[in-house]
């Protein structure tokens, strides 16, 4: 196989939830230029709308307006989708209103635990009712108090959702992460002049005078999403490809600095900043690789990224381990068994050993069916590994790369040849 071109991945999906919610939250019209027009990013939209947000429409090549309108009682529930971004950061929003809503999502969603967010919320002062850890719930938000909070888990969701707690209930927040996860949400607050500060890996906002103000922005292109390019360029036998408007962030940029360590070469030309997001384009050719060892601080700078790690390990010399990736195990599905399940389904050694992830390179074409439980990472991932000379895998489903990457199968065939 060969690789060639040029090609842009699509918007960014954590900085399009977010820009689209604060648009929303802002004094005045703001321009959101290069949103994802996926269906995760159609959620949060839709939510908003729903709360009385004024969005016009959310289509590849134009420009989205948003303009004033404060947030109402919703008359329906609100249908996160399959997006745990939406309800969990909508879930901090909602805290800080004067009204109640009752947050669903699709069967996978509806699995996914939001205690790590209710809890704390509900120390803010918020009023949760909950039938167990997940989808549905009732927030009634309201008057809130400050928080000092230690998460237990590094996840942006919750630093995300208690910053907008803090902004929409007025608030002082300070938080502490096991490990730093992304900081879209941070940047994007320096970004718009509010008081945000980080000092020794703690993240303290302090509610001013000056409410969101509007805005304009360009949202650079998924990393998560170009790493399945990238990934693809690696595999092939000859050729290069070149992946441009790549936002660099290095809280998810941790497959760049893996992919390095297993060989690959990938290079980032063209540094530039785009709304206080450092973004690159990125150049890959093929390589042989060899096996590493992922750390647990590296894992939230990848956690998406694992799935098609995990793919360039089956193919790599020895034996890769991603130590402490748990976190898998709530994604949009449980991917550390599905990785592990699927890999072995067509033939590959790989194995979770209680919350670490075990791969063993080899050099067999692989072949066999995959089940990817409607996870558009896990198709898109093992889609990937059908790249490779002689391989022959046969996904249950191609529709799931709708929710990040919708032209993702047109984009991986025009790359190679
Ligand atoms: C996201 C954070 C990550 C990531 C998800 C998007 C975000 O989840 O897996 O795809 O936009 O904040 P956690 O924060 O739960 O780790």
């Amino acid at each position: 196989m060969k690789v060639a071109g040029v090609v842009r991945p699509p918007g960014d999906k954590s900085i399009s939830h977010r820009v689209l919610m604060l648009a929303a939250l802002a004094r005045g019209q703001c321009a959101l230029t290069g949103l994802l027009t996926s269906e995760d990013v159609r959620s949060s939209a839709r939510v908003l709308r729903q709360l009385g947000a004024k969005i016009s429409t959310v289509r590849e090549g134009v420009v989205t307006r948003v303009s004033h309108a404060p947030l109402t009682t919703p008359h329906a529930r609100l249908n996160c989708g399959n997006s745990g971004t939406t309800a969990r950061l909508m879930l901090g929003i909602l805290a800080g209103q004067r009204f109640a809503a009752t947050l669903t999502g699709d069967a996978s969603l509806r699995r996914r635990p939001m205690r790590r967010v209710t809890e704390p919320l509900k120390q803010m002062g918020a009023r949760i009712e909950e039938r167990g850890d997940g989808l549905p719930l009732t927030i009634h938000g309201g008057r809130l108090r400050g928080l000092v909070y230690t998460s237990p888990v590094a996840s942006a969701q919750v630093k995300s959702a208690l910053l907008l707690a803090g902004l929409t209930g007025g608030v002082p927040v300070t938080i502490r992460e096991p490990y730093r996860s992304r900081d879209h949400t941070e940047r994007l607050f320096a970004h718009l002049g509010l008081a945000i500060h980080e000092h020794d890996s703690v993240i303290s906002y302090q509610p001013s005078a000056i409410s969101v103000p509007p805005f304009e922005i360009s949202v650079a292109g998924d990393t998560s999403s170009a790493a399945f390019l990238v990934a693809a360029a690696v595999l092939a036998e000859q050729g290069e490809l070149l992946v441009e408007n790549v936002g660099v962030n290095p809280t998810r940029t941790g497959y760049l600095v893996v992919l390095q360590r297993m060989g690959a070469r990938v290079d980032r030309v063209n540094l530039r900043d785009e709304g206080g997001e450092p973004v690159a384009d990125v150049i890959a050719k093929p390589a042989h690789l060899s096996a590493t060892e992922v750390s647990a601080a590296e894992i939230p700078t990848l956690v998406d990224e694992v799935p098609i790690l995990a793919v360039l390990a089956s193919r790599a010399k020895g034996e890769t381990v991603f130590r402490e990736v748990g976190e898998l195990r709530v994604k949009e599905s449980n991917r550390l068994e599905l990785v592990a399940a699927n890999l072995r389904a067509v033939g590959v050694r790989a194995e979770a050993r209680g919350n670490d992830l075990h791969v063993e390179g080899s050099d067999r074409p692989p072949r066999g069916k995959v089940d990817t439980a409607a996870d558009h990472r896990l198709a898109m991932a093992f889609a990937v590994l059908g790249t490779v000379p002689g391989a022959d895998i046969r996904l249950s489903e191609r529709r799931s790369v709708a929710i990040s990457y919708p032209t993702f199968f047109k984009d991986l065939k025009r790359i190679l040849r």
